[in-house]
């Protein structure tokens, strides 16, 4: 179920939602048009402009919270822009324009536009630094998994409440070499486990799909990665939990800047994403949660998932876009 702990006037309005399914398919739009063209930069730059372009055109006072980097290393849709059209309300903004630029680069399944709308304050500021990662889909009690058991017991605790053996689990884990001991471990106690070269925001929100078969997450990605899953998991009800990987002085100095005076702490869904929060996402390569963007002469295909955390709602949206270049240049 969803959680409703946020007060009527602190929801964010819910005209906004079918905004951000516009911003999200326009910058998918811009970055299916690099796809296996073997050009990360440009297939990111393009998705980028086009999030930027519409979201300035949102009816909000936007600041970014996790975007393409600090000030000084991203010249668009860095943290701390200002976004929208200030006529509106106080929001958090989390974006990732293009999410799996290798996968778009190289024409290959799951490459996404992804980005969050939260109450201001409410979204996790996370630096752009890894995080661990564990989450499950909804249906569970709370707390059956947990980052700090081991794998083998989230495993049998999955298991036991699903009434299934462990062999009969699948778990969705990075392709990584930092894995590998993660991976012996599952696979010691029969564990399936499917693994991706990339993507973890989709690979996170497939947990509460159970066509996807998958039933677990686990291991390590990127952090700003993790706050936008758990956007999306807070509407269906799943459970999550991270903990930001700050193993330099550096990344504790950068993170205490962005308020986190704790670098080992352990945050639970409702600390990654409090507040109500909308989630979008337009598929830019076909993928198991959303077909890629398909270009028919005049036409251009999109399929978007959006979120909306208030009431759980889930809605796919298609869209069929004509008048070509309007939809490329306003
Ligand atoms: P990009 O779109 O920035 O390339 O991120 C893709 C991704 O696979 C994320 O989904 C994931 O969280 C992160 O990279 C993992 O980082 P790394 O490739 O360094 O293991």
């Amino acid at each position: 179920m969803p959680d409703l702990v946020v007060s009527e006037d602190k929801i964010i309005e819910r005209i906004l939602t079918m905004e951000l399914v516009r911003v999200t398919e326009r910058a998918a739009v811009a970055s299916a048009k690099w796809r296996g063209r073997g050009n990360e930069k440009a297939a990111d730059q393009a998705a980028v402009d086009a999030m930027r372009r519409e979201l300035n055109k949102l009816p909000i006072e936007g600041t970014v919270v996790i975007g393409e980097g600090e000030r000084d290393e991203a010249p668009m849709l860095f943290i701390g822009e200002k976004v929208g059209t200030t006529k509106g309300p106080k929001v958090d903004i989390a974006v990732d324009p293009l999410e799996g630029t290798t996968l778009c680069a190289k024409d290959m399944p799951g490459s996404i536009a992804v980005m969050a709308m939260a109450q201001s304050g409410t979204l996790l500021y996370a630096p752009d630094v890894y995080m661990d990662k564990i989450a499950v889909g909804p249906g569970y009690p709370a707390g059956i998994v947990d980052l700090d058991a081991a794998p083998e017991d989230n495993i049998m605790a999955l298991a036991r409440a699903k009434g299934v053996k462990p062999g009969e689990i699948t778990a969705l884990v990075m392709d990584r070499p930092r894995h590998a001991e993660l991976i012996a471990k599952l696979r010691a106690i029969g564990c399936s486990i499917r693994l991706i070269t990339d993507g973890d925001v989709v690979g996170v929100i497939q947990c509460a799909e159970p066509a996807t078969g998958i039933d677990i997450y686990l291991g390590i990605g990127g952090a700003p990665e993790g706050v936008l899953a758990a956007g999306a998991l807070r509407c269906v009800g799943g459970q999550m939990q991270g903990r930001l990987i700050l193993d330099t002085p550096e990344k504790i100095a950068r993170a205490a800047t962005m308020g986190i005076t704790d670098p080992r702490k352990k945050y639970g869904l409702m600390e990654l994403a409090a507040g109500d929060t909308v989630v979008a996402a337009t598929g830019v390569t076909d993928g198991a949660l959303l077909s890629g963007v398909k270009f028919r002469g005049e036409i251009i295909e999109t399929e978007t998932i959006v979120y909306r955390s208030t009431t759980g709602t889930v809605r796919r949206i298609w869209g069929e876009h004509r008048e070509l270049s309007k939809f490329h240049l306003d």
